[in-house]
């Protein structure tokens, strides 16, 4: 089968792996920074279009403050020590999810990434980021009813955060859990699903590229019968 499109993965296990190191929790997120530049070279190598690298769940808001701000840290460093380097590689990064929310440095940071990126197009990166697949549909259609708009599958795919994105073809986790934890719950319909149990901070560009050979030996079907 072809390349996927779109991989987009679900960065779980930092804590465990912390714990495995003797760790605070802190520091395995602080781990995962190296994962991400593994995952986003995995991206380029192989030529995919699309990477999601979902980040921050809304439902992450119930862990103790202090790692929420270490990752809300985290997450402004990251942009702003590679987002350079990702513009002179071709990426352009998107941010979705609910920004209002994210303190305001960590908001600048988001528009200067996505502002400087924006003429580049040999990858897009999108970061999830204080984002809900719920919360997603739910504001999609809330805006569709609010302009009197008909609701369909077209009209609510155009409320989304990022209508220009297709669909995820197939979706990594790590660390072994099976599930999707409120992420990509419209665009997940027909993605496939990958799991490693692999932490987040291992995780390398080898086993991404591994990733896409697993993928490309499924059948998919979309509710049809299998091709000859
Ligand atoms: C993923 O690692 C990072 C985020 C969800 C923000 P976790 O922090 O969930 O790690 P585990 O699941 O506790 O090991
Ligand atoms: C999912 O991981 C969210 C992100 C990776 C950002 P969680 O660790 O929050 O998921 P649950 O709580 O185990 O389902
Ligand atoms: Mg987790």
């Amino acid at each position: 089968m072809s390349l996927p499109r779109h991989v987009a993965i679900i960065m779980d296990g930092n804590g465990r792996w912390a714990e495995a190191h003797g760790l605070p929790r802190y520091r395995g997120h602080l781990a995962g920074h190296g994962a991400i530049r593994e995952a986003v070279q995995g991206a380029l190598d192989a030529g995919v279009d699309w990477l999601t690298l979902f980040a921050f769940s809304t439902e992450n808001w119930r862990r103790p403050s202090s790692e929420v701000q270490a990752l809300f840290d985290l997450f402004e460093s990251v942009l702003r020590e590679e987002t350079p380097e990702l513009v002179e590689q071709g990426v352009r990064i998107h941010i979705i999810g609910e920004r209002g929310d994210l303190p305001a440095t960590l908001r600048e940071a988001i528009d200067t990434a996505e502002r400087i990126s924006a003429g580049q197009s040999r990858l897009h990166l999108v970061g999830a980021l204080n984002y809900g697949g719920r919360q997603e549909i739910v504001q999609a259609a809330a805006r569709l009813a609010a302009r009197g708009e008909p609701i369909d599958e077209t009209s609510l795919r155009s409320a989304l955060y990022l209508p220009e994105m297709p669909d995820p073809d197939l979706i990594v986790r790590t660390s072994g859990e099976l599930r999707l934890s409120n992420f990509f719950l419209w665009q997940s319909a027909y993605s496939e699903i990958w799991v490693t149990e692999t932490l987040w901070p291992d995780f390398t560009k080898e086993e991404f590229a591994h990733a896409i050979r697993a993928y490309q030996s499924r059948q998919r079907r979309f509710g049809g019968v299998p091709q000859g």
